[in-house]
């Protein structure tokens, strides 16, 4: 089972020849991942869960380990929202990889910050610098993962049903698929996103949803949170109701059904 009791021991110091193997390797792959193998599609070695962890090592690994696991057996336990996505997968027959998270979309720009990202990466790994802690609470590009979340979620942003999705209703990212022509998708009749302020919010999906964070599947609201990490998201509604001068609601609250509720 994985999850953070079940982590491998941290890395012993590799020899100066496996050391040297892994920077020819990752020089190789840096090459190819720039350029060769084409700069609008996806390269092959990209698509692949082992090529992040020719360099992503021990302990890093434990994110393609923990994915491995659901897609050996489909019973077993989901620790982090990434490994749910590797379960679905498993179960829906839907494509997760490793890099369907972490390329943002398909648009040029996108592709052209992931090789850029991947080539400044390549030489932090090359010159050994590299910080291999994990679950680490931010990262210091989340534009790339926050655009592939929006990118295959538009539905659920777009859902309108009042309490029940304000705080996905309200995001930035909403309004700009609103703004794109995107029309709301509404439940019970309620169509009509409520934003009296007028203003969206700046948060990001990450502010509220952690992809390899390990969560409390024993929480009480485990299936209704979805792996949401709960901690941080209770801050970033806290946040966005004091912008718009509201009182502090729990989440546990919301999502027991406790939360109050709309008629619009
Ligand atoms: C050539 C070696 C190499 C390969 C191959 C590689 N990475 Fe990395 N990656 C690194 C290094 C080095 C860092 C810098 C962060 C650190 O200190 O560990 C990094 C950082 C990252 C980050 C953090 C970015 C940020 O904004 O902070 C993510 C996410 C990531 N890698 C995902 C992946 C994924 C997914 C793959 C496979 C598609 C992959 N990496 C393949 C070496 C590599
Ligand atoms: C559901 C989308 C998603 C998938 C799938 C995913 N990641 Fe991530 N990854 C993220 C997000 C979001 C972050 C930012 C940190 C966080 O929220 O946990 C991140 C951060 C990282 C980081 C840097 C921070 C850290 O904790 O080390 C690495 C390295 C990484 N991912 C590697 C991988 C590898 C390897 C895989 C495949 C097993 C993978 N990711 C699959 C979304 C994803
Ligand atoms: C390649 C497409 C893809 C990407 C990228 C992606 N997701 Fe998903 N996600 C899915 C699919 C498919 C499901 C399963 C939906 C279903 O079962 O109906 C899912 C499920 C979820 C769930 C429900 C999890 C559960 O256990 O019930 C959450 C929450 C979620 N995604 C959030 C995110 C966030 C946040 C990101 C970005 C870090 C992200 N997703 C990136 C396709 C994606
Ligand atoms: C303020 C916190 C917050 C932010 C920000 C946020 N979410 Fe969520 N999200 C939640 C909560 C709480 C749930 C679980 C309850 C639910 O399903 O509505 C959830 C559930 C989801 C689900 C699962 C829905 C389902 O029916 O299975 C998806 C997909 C999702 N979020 C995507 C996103 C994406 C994409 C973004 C960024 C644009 C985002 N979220 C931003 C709090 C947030
Ligand atoms: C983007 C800003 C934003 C975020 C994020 C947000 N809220 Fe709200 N919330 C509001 C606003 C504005 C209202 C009041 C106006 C309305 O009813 O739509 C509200 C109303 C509510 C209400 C109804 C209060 C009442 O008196 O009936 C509940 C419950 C609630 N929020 C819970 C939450 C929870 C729990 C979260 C985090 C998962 C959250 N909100 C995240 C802006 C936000």
């Amino acid at each position: 089972m994985a999850n953070k009791n079940a982590r491998p021991p941290l890395a012993k110091k590799k020899s100066p020849v496996v050391r040297a193997l892994l920077i020819i390797g990752g020089a190789i792959a840096a090459v190819a991942v720039l350029g060769i193998v084409g700069f609008t599609t996806g390269t092959v070695l990209e698509e692949n869960n082992a090529f992040c962890t020719s360099c992503h090592t021990v302990p890093e690994n434990t994110y393609v380990d923990r994915a491995n696991v659901v897609l050996a057996n489909v019973n077993a336990p989901v620790a982090d929202l990434a490994t749910s996505h590797f379960h679905v997968a498993a179960t829906k027959g839907a494509t997760t990889n490793c890099i369907s998270c972490h390329r943002g979309s398909s648009s040029l720009g996108d592709r052209a910050q992931t090789l850029a990202l991947a080539l400044k990466d390549t030489v932090t790994f090359i010159s050994g610098k590299a910080d291999p802690t994990i679950e680490k609470p931010t990262i210091a590009e989340p534009v790339l993962v926050n655009t592939a979340c929006i990118g295959c979620h538009e539905k659920t942003l777009l859902t309108v049903n009042g309490n029940a999705t304000h705080f996905h209703n309200l995001l930035s990212a909403t309004a700009a698929l609103i703004a794109s022509g995107k029309p709301l998708i509404s439940t019970s009749g309620r169509g009509r996103i409520r934003n009296e302020s007028g203003k969206q919010s700046t948060l990001t999906c990450t502010d509220c949803h952690s992809a390899h964070m390990t969560q409390n599947i024993s929480d009480p609201l485990a299936s209704k949170l979805k792996l949401v990490d709960k901690t941080a998201a209770q801050k970033a509604c806290d946040a966005c109701h004091k912008e718009s001068n509201q009182r502090s609601q729990s989440i546990d609250r919301l999502l027991s059904g406790r939360g109050g509720d709309d008629d619009d």
